[in-house]
């Protein structure tokens, strides 16, 4: 039976089990780690693509949708036309004290009023010094920050360009996906039958310079989005952006997140070009916060590359034999997020058989190994060669996402692949060498079922499916 009573240092198990299982890893670690990065195991890899293919799946319901992968640097002016250069920002107030970096939207939240890294930078000001003897350094406890000021979100390299001297020139590093979308948008228009509406789709690793990375994978510098942008007429865009609200938040639900967990939060402080902006929320163990946006974004992005880069983004209508510049709905999500929000719902602690247990209760599609193949003793050369020819090599050659485990007793690897999150435990003996048969050990109930060797295939694709 499952138990759910685990929610104490939820965080902290996850991290430990990241760690233990070969998931997640913080970056640079033999260096004493470097902050706002993580390294991804081999599990982790695996759970990635689920989560990516997932989502690409569904996107890709849509008829008219385009996946492309733009690159990671690009002419500074796309960030220039774009507004991050000069407005990319978070509110960053310094403690005097200790030197601690944080974010004044963060501290004011922390003591119960209300802000966000949306807000003017006036009014953030404002709500700051009208608070600032409540509010105390996280590191060092003193009530001593300087004033608030926008510290850009841009990472910055020196890649590609010199001057006339030969010094490098900043170039950006991508802090969005979403920009090499609208900069390819008429590559896109141009090279495929698409006509309005229309979706480009793309996953990427973008950076930001975020002033405290925390919480694991929620905040970090190196992230990977998912992101797409549907090109709309302006007249059915308030329309669009209601039915993609809807089927985001529905998506989530059937990936397995209860609905309980999940909401809407309007933005309240919409940038000058938006016309509705909402996030979906998750309850994460340290609260609610976003994990996707989806946004309206009029034709701002388009219009400025145009008035950037002089080529015309205007949309010829072969009906109505109108041109215009499409509207925008975008939907945007952060990998890690989502990945983090998987794990939080499916780690579990439970009794099986009396004997206690950690196991993520992973949706099959998700799960990074479909099943384990297990020889019951690795020191019989009849019962590996068995368990290698004729059940691990052919379910590889069909699902791939099979795993060899012959280390330690029968337990031991049940365990192991409990916490991994492995549907089903394959177990070759000594009886599968006379009746092709072997035992399939259920991961969620702990039963075990003889099954044909012949028929694992279609099992295991029931399963799935
Ligand atoms: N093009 C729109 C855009 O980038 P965003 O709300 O800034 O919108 C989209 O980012 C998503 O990226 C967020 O909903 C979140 O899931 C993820 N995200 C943003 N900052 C992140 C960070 N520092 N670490 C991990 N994920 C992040």
């Amino acid at each position: 039976m499952k138990e759910k009573n685990i929610e104490n240092n939820l965080m902290e198990k996850i991290v430990s089990l990241c760690k233990r299982r070969g998931f997640v890893f913080q970056g640079s670690e033999i260096y004493g780690g470097f902050a706002g990065t993580y390294d991804y195991g081999h599990y982790g890899v695996m759970l990635k693509k689920n989560i990516e293919e997932a989502w690409r799946r569904a996107i890709d319901e849509h008829r008219q949708m385009a996946f492309i992968e733009s690159s990671i640097f690009t002419a500074p002016r796309v960030w220039e036309a774009s507004g991050h250069v000069s407005g990319f920002s978070d509110p960053l107030v310094i403690c005097n004290s200790c030197g601690e970096k944080s974010r004044a939207d963060h501290l004011l939240e922390s003591i119960g009023v209300k802000a966000d890294e949306k807000m003017p930078e006036k009014e953030i000001n404002n709500l700051f010094d009208a608070n600032r003897k409540k509010l105390k350094c996280p590191k060092c406890g003193k009530y001593d920050f300087g004033s608030v000021r926008a510290k850009s979100l841009l990472a910055t390299s020196n890649l590609g360009i010199f001057d006339m001297e030969g010094d490098d020139q900043n170039t950006y590093l991508r802090g969005e996906t979403a920009q090499g979308t609208y900069i390819n948008y008429k590559n896109i228009l141009e090279t495929g039958s698409f006509f309005i509406p229309f979706g480009i789709a793309q996953i990427g690793t973008v950076f930001r310079n975020e002033i405290s990375p925390r919480q694991f994978l929620f905040r970090q510098r190196e992230f990977e989005q998912m992101e797409m942008q549907y090109f709309v007429y302006p007249n059915e865009a308030m329309n669009e952006y209601e039915k993609w609200k809807k089927e985001r938040m529905e998506y989530y639900i059937k990936l397995g997140i209860p609905k309980s967990k999940l909401r809407f939060k309007d933005h309240e402080n919409l940038v000058f070009y938006a016309k509705a902006a909402c996030d979906i929320e998750y309850e994460f163990p340290f609260g609610w916060n976003e994990i996707e946006g989806i946004h309206y974004r009029g034709d701002y992005d388009l219009t400025q590359h145009q008035k950037f880069s002089g080529v015309d983004m205007n949309y010829f209508d072969e009906e109505t034999k109108e041109k215009f510049i499409p509207h925008v709905v975008e939907v945007a999500s952060g990998l890690g997020r989502v990945f983090l929000m998987v794990l939080c719902e499916a780690y579990n602690e439970d009794s099986l058989k009396e004997s206690k247990r950690v196991v993520l209760n992973l949706p099959i599609k998700l799960a990074p190994i479909i099943c384990s193949v297990s020889p019951l003793l690795k020191n019989k050369p009849e019962l590996a060669e068995y368990a290698e020819t004729k059940v691990y090599m052919p379910l590889k050659a069909e699902f791939g996402r099979v795993a060899w485990d012959d280390n330690g007793n029968i337990g031991k690897r049940y365990r192991r692949q409990d916490e991994i999150g492995t549907p089903f435990c394959i177990v070759i003996d000594f009886d599968t060498l006379t009746d092709d048969a072997v035992t399939v050990r259920d991961r969620d109930t702990g039963e075990q079922e003889r099954i044909k060797v012949s028929d694992l295939v279609q099992f295991l694709k029931e399963k799935i499916n």
